[in-house]
């Protein structure tokens, strides 16, 4: 990866489908690293696992982000990226909820609500991958429907913050995707939100059990331990 500076050449949208899509469109074309697709507005937000992302329109930051070279633990390092940034714009002292704390492998809570999602999508053979990353800026979480409600945070912020929010996020990133390998996964850990829980994935159900040196998730079973390296885990 180079030490280029994220954030340039920029593409700003008032309405996009999905920047993960534009910017995917963009690495494909041979857009440099760093490259960075904003919307004001997505109308096919996506997230992990084939789910939709939705967000008011205005309250979020909503960007994708073109990695060249990318590091190993990449996903990992958005997480502990984005979770640093939490803290900063809407620190514990604030919301009364203590550090951000990340769900393997990388959605950001606060209080046990996710407050930002990313998604990393890319084509390894031609070293690219893009960052994907929504965070809840200015969202009013009284105001939306149905699970959202219960499930979401906010930083709380005004939407005029989005671009000071994204302006941090890129130092984040620039700090974490360049830093040791061991730093990303000592950071990771002090914020694992599943140490200890029971959680449960589509082939089974265990007890998290920390993060591995490959950025794996353990899990202790009935039988013995199990490293699960994808996916998607849900707390029971
Ligand atoms: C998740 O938690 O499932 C990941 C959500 C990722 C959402 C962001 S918003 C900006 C970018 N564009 C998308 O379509 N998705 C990501």
């Amino acid at each position: 990866m180079t030490a280029a500076a994220l954030g340039r050449p920029r593409l700003h949208l008032r309405v996009a489908g999905s920047t993960n899509d534009l910017a995917r469109e963009l690495a494909a074309a041979g857009a440099p690293h760093g490259t960075l697709v904003t919307a004001a507005v997505q109308t096919a937000g996506r997230g992990r696992q084939g789910r939709s992302w939705s967000a008011p329109a205005g309250s979020s930051l909503l960007c994708s982000l073109v990695i060249r070279e990318p590091p190993p633990l990449v996903s990992l390092r958005a997480g502990v990226a984005v979770a640093h940034l939490v803290d900063a714009a809407a620190g514990g002292e604030r919301t009364g909820f203590g550090p951000a704390r990340v769900k393997w492998p990388n959605d950001v809570l606060v209080g046990g609500r996710k407050v930002a999602g990313i998604l990393v999508e890319g084509r390894p053979q031609e070293g690219w991958v893009v960052l994907g990353i929504g965070i809840n800026v200015a969202v009013r979480v009284r105001e939306l429907e149905g699970e959202l409600r219960d499930r979401a945070a906010s930083l709380g912020l005004e939407p005029g913050s989005v671009e000071t929010v994204l302006a941090s996020l890129l130092e984040e990133l620039g700090r974490w995707l360049s830093a040791e390998p061991g730093v990303v996964l000592g950071a990771l850990r002090a914020r694992d939100a599943l140490l200890g829980r029971t959680i449960g994935w589509a082939e089974g159900r265990g007890v998290a059990a920390g993060i591995d040196d490959e950025g794996r998730l353990l899990v202790d079973l009935d039988g013995g331990r199990a490293a699960l390296s994808a996916g998607d885990v849900h707390l029971l």
